[in-house]
């Protein structure tokens, strides 16, 4: 039950329908009790900017941003954190003091999943990195804050993969896509960031044989939670880390920003979210 006072916050992308987000912060006002809404809002790009200078006007503390606000949501902020202007993109806004504050929490919710399956001590390693989007940007922004020695980076298309390695710098070696197999033998991770294995696009068919013993392998994709890149990894006895615990990780600083409080990813969580995941 809200009050007059309840605290305002939501998601903004065009379409929403398909967001769990509302489901994941509606899971933690309902279990922390709290006097606040956070709802789906449905904003066409053209009306993106009038929206977000109105929403602190009708109290909003702040919102996610899907696509295809993304890019707009960090060239419309006063003040951003690394991780936005590293990644050209933010997803969370936070409105205080008349001004708007831009973060990309993709970065942080990537290393928390990884921390989440006791795959976050990445010094030294080498991994290498499948495609050169958005969300790659977000993966290699993170890998590089925890020291990896290097970053293959596989993209169908190479300019774009080039253009990723000239800007994040000296770490990130762009790779040949028909190459992807060789370098699978010297990465102790593998991150896909690609569509490739998503439901409705085509599967991603890459031999893990010749990964070494003990790699990771981490999906971005979570539906399906377990993609077929993942259930190879496992048959080969490598960790395998689902796109889930980055989706739910990402959304705790917007929720710790607005609503004040330190929401949990919980084994509860989880499970109500694979729930919704599996039935539809
Ligand atoms: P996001 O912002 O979610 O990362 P994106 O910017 O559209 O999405 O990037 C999608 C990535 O998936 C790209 O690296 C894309 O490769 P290209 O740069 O060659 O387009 C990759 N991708 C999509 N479909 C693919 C396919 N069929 N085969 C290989 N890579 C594919």
């Amino acid at each position: 039950m809200i009050s007059g006072r309840a605290k305002l916050a939501g998601v903004l992308g065009w379409p929403i329908a398909h967001s769990l987000s509302p489901t994941l912060h509606g899971h933690w006002i309902e279990k922390l009790s709290l006097d606040a809404a956070y709802v789906p809002l449905a904003v066409r790009e053209e009306d993106f900017e009038t929206v977000v200078a109105a929403l602190p006007r009708m109290g909003f503390r702040g919102v996610n941003v899907t696509l295809p606000h993304k890019e707009a949501a960090l060239r419309l902020a006063d003040t951003a954190d690394d991780a936005a202007r590293a990644c050209g993109a933010a997803n969370t806004l936070v409105f205080a003091r008349g001004r708007v504050h831009a973060m990309n929490t993709d970065v942080a919710g990537f290393l928390a999943s990884l921390d989440e399956a006791g795959a976050g001590d990445l010094d030294g390693m080498r991994v290498t990195v499948l495609g050169a989007g958005g969300a790659a940007r977000a993966v290699i922004h993170g890998l590089l804050t925890r020291s990896v020695s290097e970053i293959l980076l596989c993209n169908r298309t190479a300019a774009k993969a080039e253009g990723l390695a000239a800007f994040f710098g000296g770490k990130v070696r762009p790779v040949a896509w028909d190459t992807t197999t060789s370098a699978l033998g010297s990465s102790q991770v593998l991150v896909n960031t690609t569509k490739l294995g998503m439901a409705g696009e085509q599967p991603l068919d890459l031999d893990l044989a010749a990964m070494p013993a003990g790699g990771v392998v981490v999906d971005i994709v979570y539906r399906p939670l377990e993609t077929g890149l993942l259930a190879r990894a496992r048959a080969r006895g490598l960790t395998a880390v689902d796109g889930l615990g980055m989706l739910l990780h990402q959304a705790v600083p917007g929720f710790r920003a607005w609503f004040d409080v330190e929401p949990r990813v919980t084994p509860a969580l989880r499970a109500h979210l694979v729930g919704l995941l599996e039935g539809g």
